[in-house]
């Protein structure tokens, strides 16, 4: 009674299974990229997309908003770098590199920190420290932070306990650490996480229903990629 099966069936089986396995939603690489190129809307600049147009222009026309890089992050914090080799953000530049998009303006605004916004990212020649999606590439410029905790700096990083960042008279949520998407802000700095991660660009968050969240809680540690560890 055994039967071999027949090659339509096979064939079909065998389209069946590569169609799980490739969703459409996840297109091939080079076909999303193709797509980035002719979209007559492209996001240019991620934080103005994140903070809205108007949040945008009155931030920056403060003056108080501009990129330090990550070498002033680490002065103390640390243990955010002990794990942060771990994450994808770190390399999104050599990602570009590796397929000689490295110069195109299209695919700068997501794959370094702040390219299109003043003392962001321009070039690899010009400002080499902001390659990469960076803290400040979550958190938005880091001066007002900085700024506002010189007094914090210690040579045993965030290991001590520390005085809560002060709010500022008047009272705007959104500097109270300084940033434009601090972590008092979480709305903001999901929708940092999500004016990157377009409906093009979100293939890791469409396997599950809270995928998403999962994948920003994961940040909430110091270690991203490992898992709840702190
Ligand atoms: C709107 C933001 C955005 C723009 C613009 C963008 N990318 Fe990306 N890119 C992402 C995100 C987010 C990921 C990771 C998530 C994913 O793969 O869905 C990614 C992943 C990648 C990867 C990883 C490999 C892969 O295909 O999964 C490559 C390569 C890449 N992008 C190349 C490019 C190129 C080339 C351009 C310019 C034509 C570009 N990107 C423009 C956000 C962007
Ligand atoms: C991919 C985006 C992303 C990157 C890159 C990133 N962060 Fe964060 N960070 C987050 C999110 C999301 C939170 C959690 C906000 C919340 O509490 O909801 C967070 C929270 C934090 C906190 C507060 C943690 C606490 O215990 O309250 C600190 C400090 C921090 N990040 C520092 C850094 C430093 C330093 C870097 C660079 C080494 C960095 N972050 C890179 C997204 C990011
Ligand atoms: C001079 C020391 C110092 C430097 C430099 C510094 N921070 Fe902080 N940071 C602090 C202190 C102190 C806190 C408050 C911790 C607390 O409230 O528990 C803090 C809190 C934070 C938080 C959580 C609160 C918030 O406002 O979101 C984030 C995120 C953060 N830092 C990111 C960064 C990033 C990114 C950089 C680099 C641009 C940076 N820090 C540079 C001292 C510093
Ligand atoms: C400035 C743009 C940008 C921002 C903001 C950003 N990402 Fe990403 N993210 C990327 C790019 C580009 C990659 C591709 C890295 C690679 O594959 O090399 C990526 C990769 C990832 C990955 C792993 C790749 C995958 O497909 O599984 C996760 C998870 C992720 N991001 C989550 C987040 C979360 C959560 C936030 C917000 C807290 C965030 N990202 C903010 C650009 C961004």
């Amino acid at each position: 009674m055994k039967k071999k099966l027949s090659p339509i069936i096979a064939v079909s089986l065998f389209l069946a299974v590569i169609s799980l396995l490739f969703p459409p939603s996840s297109m091939a690489g080079e076909e999303r990229i193709q797509q980035e190129l002719r979209d007559p809307n492209p996001t240019l600049n991620p934080l103005q997309k994140a903070l809205g147009k108007k949040g945008y222009d009155r931030a920056m026309a403060s003056g108080k908003y501009r990129y330090v890089g990550n070498t002033k992050c680490r002065l103390c914090h640390r243990e955010f770098f002990v794990g942060r080799k771990k994450d994808p953000h770190v390399y999104t530049y050599e990602r570009l590199v590796a397929i000689g998009y490295e110069t195109n303006k299209r695919c700068l605004g997501c794959h370094t920190t702040g390219f299109g916004v003043p003392t962001g990212y321009e070039s690899f020649e010009k400002t080499p420290k902001l390659v990469g999606v960076q803290c400040e590439g979550c958190h938005g410029p880091g001066s007002e932070h900085v700024r506002l905790h010189r007094d914090d700096a210690s040579p045993f990083g965030m290991g001590i306990p520390r005085p809560r960042p002060q709010k500022p008279k008047g009272g705007k949520k959104e500097i109270k650490g300084g940033f434009l998407a601090g972590a008092d802000n979480p709305r903001i700095i999901k929708r940092m996480c999500l004016s990157c991660h377009t409906k093009r660009w979100g293939r890791s968050f469409k396997r599950t229903p809270h995928a998403f969240q999962a994948a920003y809680d994961l940040y909430k540690t110091p270690l991203p990629g490992d898992e709840g560890d702190q």
